[in-house]
C-alpha cells in the first residue's frame, strides 16, 4: 500500500508536522540523578534526523517529591535538569525535528529499585496501588493544588526552552489516571465521586492550568488509555457515550490532541464497529488523535518487557485506517528504540532492511 497519506503534512496550532509519524514516548532510565546526558540528545537528534514527524520524549518528571520511581529518569524542573532538556530541544531543531516532552507524575506506581526511593511520600487519589492494595494516605487538598501546579509549571518550561508542544501522560496507571479509574480513587470529595466525569476533574484543573501557563496557541497533547498495568483488561468507558463524557471536558479545558493508547492499534474498541479507540476519540469529540500499539512489529510491548521479541509487520491494516481518517497520526514505540532510520526506511521502501525487536534495544540508546 502507498505511504503518501503517512508522509503527508499535518497541522494543529501552531505546530506544522512533515508527516504522521510520532516516536512513542518511551521511559530509558539513561539521565543520572534526573539530568539527561548528551547521548540521550543525541538519541533523539538521531530520530529527528530520519524522517520523525514528531518526537514525543520518556516520560519526565514534573516538581514533586515523588513524581518519578526511578533515579535515572529525566525530571523536568530544576536548572541543570532544564538546561539538558534545552540542549534536546536545540539538536533536535537543528536536525528538522520536532518535539514535545512527555510530563509525568507515577502516583501510586512505586520503585523496583531496592537502592533507592524517591525523596518523599507517593503521591495518589486514595493511597491505593491497584483496587484493594492500601499502602499509603490520600493526598491532602494542598498536595492535589500544588501537583496541578506543577503540571502547569512544567509545560510553561517546555514552551520557554522552544519545544513545540507538550503530552501529559495520563495514561497506563499513573497519577492521572489514577483519578480517572474508580477502583483506586475512593476519594468523596470534589475530586472524586462515582462518574468518570467527576473523577476527571484532577486532569480538567491540570489541562487549565497547562492551557495558562502556555497561551491558546501552543498545541496540548493528552496522553490516555483504557488499560492500566494493573490490569490490562480494564475500560475506564464501557460504552461511546462514557467515552464522550470523559473526553469531552478534556478537550473543553484545553486538550488539542488524543492519544490514544492500545497495545495493538487494530483492536477495535467497541463491539459492532471496527474502530480504535483513536478512531472513536475523534469521531466523538472531533479532535486529532494519535493511535499507537504494536505498528510495524508482530508482537506487544508488555511482552517484550518480558524478554518477547517481534519481527517487522506489514503496516497496510495501518494505512488502511489512516487512509479513511480513523485517526490523524501514527505513534510508534519499540521499532523506533530499536532503529533511528525506522521512518526513512519506510519512506523509502526497504522494508527488507527494517529490523526485529529485541529486549537488549532497551538497555541501548541506539
Ligand atoms: C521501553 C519502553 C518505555 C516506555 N515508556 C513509556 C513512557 O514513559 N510513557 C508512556 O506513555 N508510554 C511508555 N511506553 C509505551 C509506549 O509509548 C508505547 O505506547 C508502547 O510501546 C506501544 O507501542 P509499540 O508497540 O510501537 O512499542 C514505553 C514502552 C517501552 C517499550
Amino acid at each position: 500500500m502507498s505511504t503518501d497519506h503517512l508522509f503527508s503534512p499535518f497541522k494543529v496550532k501552531s505546530l506544522t508536522l512533515k508527516n504522521r509519524i510520532v516516536m512513542a514516548p518511551m521511559t530509558r532510565s539513561f539521565s543520572p540523578d534526573g539530568v539527561a546526558t548528551q547521548a540521550v540528545a543525541d538519541y533523539y537528534r538521531r530520530r529527528a534526523e530520519h524522517d520523525v514527524g514528531l518526537i514525543v520524549s520518556e516520560g519526565t518528571g514534573v516538581a514533586r517529591p515523588a513524581s518519578l520511581n526511578d533515579r535515572n529518569v529525566p525530571r523536568f524542573h530544576g536548572d541543570a535538569e532544564l538546561a539538558a532538556w534545552k540542549t534536546v530541544i536545540d539538536e533536535v531543531h537543528a536536525a528538522g525535528g520536532v518535539m514535545a516532552p512527555q510530563i509525568w507524575h507515577v502516583g501510586a506506581v512505586r520503585t523496583r529499585d531496592p537502592d533507592w526511593t524517591p525523596p518523599g511520600a507517593y503521591d495518589s487519589p486514595s493511597g491505593y496501588s491497584s483496587p484493594g492494595h492500601q499502602f499509603g494516605e490520600a493526598m491532602t487538598d494542598a498536595e492535589v493544588a500544588d501537583t496541578i501546579a506543577a503540571f502547569g509549571k512544567a509545560a510553561g518550561a517546555a514552551k520557554a526552552l522552544g519545544f513545540d508542544s507538550v503530552e501529559l501522560h495520563g495514561a497506563h496507571g499513573y497519577l492521572i489516571d489514577q483519578f480517572f479509574w474508580g477502583g483506586v480513587n475512593l476519594r468523596d470529595d470534589h475530586w472524586g465521586g462515582k462518574t468518570l466525569p467527576e473523577r476527571s476533574r484532577f486532569a480538567v484543573e491540570i489541562l487549565k492550568a497547562v492551557r495558562a501557563e502556555v497561551g491558546e496557541d501552543f498545541p496540548v497533547i493528552i496522553r490516555l488509555s483504557q488499560w492500566k498495568q494493573q490490569d490490562f483488561t480494564h475500560k475506564l468507558a464501557e460504552t461511546p457515550a462514557e467515552m464522550e463524557a470523559w473526553l469531552r471536558p478534556l478537550a473543553d479545558a484545553g486538550a488539542d490532541i488524543f492519544h490514544c493508547s492500545q497495545r495493538r492499534f487494530w483492536e477495535p474498541e467497541y463491539e459492532g464497529s471496527d474502530l480504535n479507540f483513536a478512531g472513536w476519540a475523534k469521531k466523538l469529540i472531533g479532535k486529532p488523535t494519535i493511535t499507537v500499539g504494536s505498528v510495524g512489529l508482530s508482537g506487544e510491548f508488555i511482552a517484550a518487557f518480558g524478554g518477547e521479541s517481534s519481527q517487522p509487520a506489514t503496516l497496510d491494516r495501518l494505512l488502511e485506517r489512516l487512509d479513511r481518517g480513523e485517526f490523524d497520526l501514527v505513534a510508534v514505540g519499540r521499532a523506533l528504540l530499536q532503529d533511528p532510520e525506522w521512518a526513512t526506511k519506510v519512506k523509502q521502501g526497504r522494508n527488507d532492511e527494517l529490523k526485529p525487536f529485541e529486549r537488549q534495544a532497551m538497555g541501548v540508546l541506539y
